[in-house]
């Protein structure tokens, strides 16, 4: 980064600052992206994922923004990252995941069921060999 770059966004931090906002939560600018899908594989006897293994258990991945649901026995994973403005930690599921950022509601196939967001989560794949799941 050269100092003029430096400069700039120094600057936008103090402003964004003086307001009580970082960059991450102001980066409706840049487009989200799924959570890390490389191949992920997850014990369901293990500690969070346990909850997985009842119908309408959820977990929020601790690691690598994913949304994992047990819906009537089946598994769905979804990015974490919301489509509305990027936020990817702060979410509760009720029947329905919502991110907790600006209100936005998501059905359990990741469909958008209250804006503001206006496109589905992204959908991970799942394969699950017994008690264990496998993602991307
Ligand atoms: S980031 Fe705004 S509702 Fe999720």
């Amino acid at each position: 980064m050269d100092k003029r770059a430096f400069i700039k966004k120094a600057s936008l931090v103090t402003v964004l600052a003086s307001f009580g906002l970082t960059l991450e939560s102001c980066s409706s600018d840049d487009e989200p992206t799924p959570g890390n899908t490389s191949k992920t594989t997850i014990d369901l006897n293990t500690s969070p994922f346990s909850s997985l293994k009842s119908p309408g258990g959820w977990v929020l991945h601790p690691t690598q923004k994913i949304l994992l649901v047990n819906v009537g026995g089946t598994i769905s994973a979804f990015s974490s990252v919301c489509t509305h403005e990027g936020c990817s930690t702060d979410w509760s599921f009720s029947g329905e995941f919502l991110c907790g950022c600006h209100g936005s509601r998501f059905d359990t196939s990741g469909n958008v069921t209250n804006g503001p967001a206006s496109r589905p989560l992204s959908r991970i794949s799942v394969t699950r060999d017994g008690d264990t799941l496998t993602l991307g």
